[in-house]
């Protein structure tokens, strides 16, 4: 496509046509480097046995001879799970990359200590056998896996220190993860779990540091006792009832507190403030009542405070103002009222800020424009709302989705792939004419002119 004559600006303009007509259907000369390297394990690419794998060790692996290749007993258990083992499991680049395998460097040979199962296809089964020959495994991740649980092994329950399941393993109990007891990380999520509540699964689990159990359907109260060591608590999307416990002040390293999407009662408790560690909270989405208590004051580096969709009452405190390191507060649909205490200048320094749908809560107009679409109405001169609320539900809504908007334009842009065929050869076919047309005006004019 090269034309040597041509003034610059018309390569310019060229380049600008072309782009704007075909390259986003197809691009024009298609380099190599664009191919995407994450394959899944999905199913092997070797020989694979059959599901339910014997016992009795295969020939190990062929291919490597200079450093130690692992024990073929996990090998063979590797092979039963689908996971392509071609080459040796602790060096293939598929798999090590995409931290599928990690191993350790004992002689002669070497053993798993990380695992990860994704994506698996339908024929894929656990066999006690082939976990008896993992127990040297200290991770162990199922994504999107849903075969059926089985009974770990005990020595391979002692070793674990991470465990996930993440849209895998089917149906989880209460009784089956708790016996992993030397966990440092647990993460289940969209996974049932049948368990009278949190603290049958946490109860003996001393170790442990950072808990997700979410969307499972999980029962029962916030637990009395858990772990102080704990920093991340995530049991979002349950039917967690009941109270808030002020026993969750022994959680004093906590960091994170997500208990959004539950069934949770009772006023927030006022030792809640001695959580110094805390910097990202969220009860949303709960039937909590009563007021926000003075204590949050108290917590030194807050950054996302989530209260919403509660029948929160009161007003809102004005301390929030004075917390340096915040950057969301969501106070939306609440029984919040009176005066809101927050001016343009700190509203504008948060990166999310959501008050709307509080019925008896209003702004001051000498203070804050009508134009901040707070979804709350202007005060009159008493601090009660002028009038309804402007109808501003809708664009309430909208903003909710804002937390999202960096995933959402880049699945647009995803979809702005999406075109026919039709489509496609139509604007080749305008963006190639035109730069012919193009280039023999500008030839001539360029001609003509000289
Ligand atoms: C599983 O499949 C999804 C697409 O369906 C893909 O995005 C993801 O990377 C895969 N996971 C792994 C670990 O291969
Ligand atoms: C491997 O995957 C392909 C497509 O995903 C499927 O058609 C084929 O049956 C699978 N083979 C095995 C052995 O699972
Ligand atoms: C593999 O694990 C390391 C350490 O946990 C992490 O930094 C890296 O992002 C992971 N890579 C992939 C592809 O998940
Ligand atoms: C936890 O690990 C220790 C050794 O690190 C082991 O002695 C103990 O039995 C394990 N606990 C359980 C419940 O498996
Ligand atoms: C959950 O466990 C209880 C007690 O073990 C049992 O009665 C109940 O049927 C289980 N529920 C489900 C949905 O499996
Ligand atoms: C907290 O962790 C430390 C070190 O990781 C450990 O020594 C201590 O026993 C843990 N605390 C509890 C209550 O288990
Ligand atoms: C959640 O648990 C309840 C009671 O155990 C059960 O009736 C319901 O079907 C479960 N929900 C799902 C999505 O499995
Ligand atoms: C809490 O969990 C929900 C749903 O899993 C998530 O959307 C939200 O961002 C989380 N909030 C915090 C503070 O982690
Ligand atoms: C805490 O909240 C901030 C602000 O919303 C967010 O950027 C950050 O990722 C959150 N951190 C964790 C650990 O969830
Ligand atoms: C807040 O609601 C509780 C009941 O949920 C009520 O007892 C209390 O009086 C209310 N407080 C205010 C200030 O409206
Ligand atoms: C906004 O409020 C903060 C704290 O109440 C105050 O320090 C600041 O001066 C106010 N800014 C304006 C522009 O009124
Ligand atoms: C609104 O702000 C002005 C100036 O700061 C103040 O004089 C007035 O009392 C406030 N109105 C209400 C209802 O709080």
């Amino acid at each position: 496509m090269e034309e040597p004559p041509l003034l610059l600006t018309s390569l310019l303009l060229l380049l600008l046509i072309f782009s704007s007509t075909s390259f986003s259907a197809s691009p024009p000369a298609p380099s190599p480097t664009s191919s995407h390297s994450p394959v899944p394990p999905k199913n092997s690419s070797s020989s694979p046995l059959s599901p339910s794998a014997s016992p009795s060790p295969s020939s190990p692996s062929p291919s490597s001879s200079s450093s130690s290749t692992l024990d073929p007993k996990q090998l063979t258990a590797l092979q039963s799970l689908n996971i392509p083992t071609s080459r040796d499991p602790c060096t293939q680049p598929s798999l090590v990359r995409n931290n599928i395998t990690l191993c350790d460097n004992s002689k002669p040979f070497r053993h798993l200590l990380a695992l990860k199962l994704a994506n698996c296809s339908d024929d894929v089964a656990l066999s006690f056998t082939a976990l008896k020959s993992l127990s040297t495994l200290q991770s162990l991740q199922f994504l999107k896996c849903p075969i059926a649980p089985i009974r770990f092994p005990a020595d391979l329950a002692a070793n674990l220190r991470s465990f996930t399941a993440v849209a895998s393993l089917r149906r989880l109990t209460g009784v089956w993860l708790a016996r992993l007891q030397n966990l440092t990380d647990l993460t289940v999520s969209n996974v049932q779990v049948n368990a009278s509540g949190p603290f049958v699964i946490l109860g003996n689990m001393k170790k442990l540091r950072s808990v997700t159990i979410s969307y499972a359907n999980l029962s029962g109260s916030f637990p009395r006792h858990m772990s102080p060591n704990l920093t991340y608590v995530d049991f979002s999307g349950n039917r967690l009832r009941g109270r808030i416990p002020s026993s969750i002040n022994r959680l004093e390293n906590i960091q994170t507190l997500n208990l959004s999407g539950n069934a949770l009662t009772g006023e927030i408790p006022s030792t809640i403030g001695d959580l110094i560690s805390l910097r990202n909270v969220s009860l949303a989405s709960n039937s909590l009542s009563g007021p926000v208590p003075e204590s949050f004051s108290a917590i030194p580096h807050l950054v996302h405070i989530d209260l919403s969709s509660n029948q929160l009452n009161g007003t809102i405190p004005r301390y929030f103002t004075g917390m340096k390191t915040l950057k969301y507060l969501n106070l939306a649909n609440n029984n919040f009222r009176g005066v809101m205490p927050f001016n343009a200048s700190f509203i504008s320094r948060l990166a999310v800020f959501k008050v709307g749908g509080n019925d008896f809560l209003c702004y001051n107009r000498s203070n804050l424009s009508s134009k901040m679409k707070l979804g709350i109405a202007p005060c009159d001169k008493h601090g009660f709302p002028m009038s309804p609320p402007p109808a501003r539900d809708s664009s309430e809504d909208d903003s909710n989705d804002s937390d999202y908007d960096d995933t959402d334009t880049e699945e647009s842009n995803h979809k702005d792939h999406h075109h026919g065929p039709n489509k496609v050869v139509l604007g080749v076919a305008i963006g190639l004419s035109s730069i012919v047309f193009l280039i023999i005006f500008l030839v001539l004019l360029s001609k003509c002119c000289r």
